[in-house]
């Protein structure tokens, strides 16, 4: 039975316990030293570990764990640089894999893959403007089988298994919002732009079942979601015969979405929906990560820094 999860750990805790490897390196310190490098998982998220002195593992029985397999470790939990850490004093694969619960270790969004298919195939159904309506429904279900489990990001928001979907999903609820607000969007662009944003990641990444990013695929490293995505959209779009015009916005959104050059965005938004697509999508990953970064917070307290959000510790408050 695991004991201790990633996200609860406290500094200065002594544990062992079951974690499942997601990276393992074996690197030089600055003292000339070997040291092992990993990166440990479970459930609820990740942590670094160190094992500084590697004199007691066989280069044998180090080079049989691989990244996906269950270690069992001996470690304290300390402090490095705002972020918690794993000081290893013991690690062994676990002998037979069985010995653990794997769902504790396959890290899954809070709504069932089926159930939020459904939700999004609805809304894709719904939408009024038919050339765009044929695009998104056929997307989805040509898709359905990676959707399952596909995360979002190898890494960050949303990577987890269903990540992609739930993504989709909460970004429908909010654009759904955004067009009662602001009558003039067209819902059929909102609706159908937060369909297609991302649907290449389902190519770009390599995942396994349970939502792990392996890596990228050829297409992914040489070209990203963002250009897959629009030649998808080309192509389905003479396939259905879709007028151009819509086409062509349609490949803007995605082309649009990440806003600035630097995160791969040739061009910004030249159009209301385009902007909001992009809105849409940080404010869903910001409250992901924010969501994350505090779940193992005591209230009063504040969280490790987290990367992705400029390094900020966010804090859990007490009055609430
Ligand atoms: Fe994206
Ligand atoms: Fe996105």
């Amino acid at each position: 039975m695991k004991q201790y999860y990633t996200a609860y750990l406290k500094t200065n805790e002594e544990i062992t316990d079951f974690f499942a490897v997601r990276m393992i390196a074996v690197k030089i310190g600055s003292n000339k030293k070997q040291y092992l490098d990993l990166i440990l998982a479970d459930n609820t998220g990740e942590i670094t570990g160190k094992k500084w002195d590697i004199s007691d593992l066989e280069l044998p029985s180090l080079n049989m764990i691989q990244e996906g397999d269950v270690v069992k470790i001996k470690a304290s939990v300390t402090e490095w640089n705002g972020l918690r850490q794993l000081r290893i004093a013991r690690l062994r694969k676990a002998v037979d894999q069985d010995e653990v619960d794997r769902t504790d270790f396959i890290k899954a969004a809070p709504e069932p893959s089926d159930a939020m298919y459904e939700f999004i195939l609805d809304e894709a159904e719904q939408i009024k403007d038919e050339d765009l309506r044929g695009i998104a429904v056929k997307l989805l279900s040509d898709n359905k089988e990676k959707l399952m489990y596909y995360p979002a990001a190898a890494k960050n928001h949303h990577a987890e298994m269903g990540g992609l979907l739930y993504h989709m999903k909460r970004m429908l609820m909010m654009g759904n919002r955004y067009c009662e607000v602001y009558a003039n969007l067209n819902k059929s662009l909102v609706v159908t732009g937060v369909i297609v944003h991302d649907i290449e990641k389902l190519n770009e990444m390599i995942s396994d079942c349970d939502g792990v990013v392996s890596g990228y695929s050829f297409e992914g490293q040489m070209l990203g979601h963002i250009i897959q995505g629009i030649k998808t959209i080309d192509k389905l779009a003479e396939e259905l015969d879709v007028p151009r015009e819509k086409a062509i916005m349609l490949e803007h959104m995605i082309l649009s979405h990440h806003y600035e050059p630097e995160f791969g965005s040739p061009k910004k938004p030249l159009f209301p929906e385009a902007e909001l697509l992009h809105y849409l999508d940080i404010v869903d990953a910001r409250m992901y990560d924010m969501e994350e970064a505090l779940i193992g917070v005591n209230k009063g307290e504040f969280s490790d820094k987290v990367r992705t959000l400029d390094f900020r510790r966010l804090y859990k408050p007490d009055a609430f």
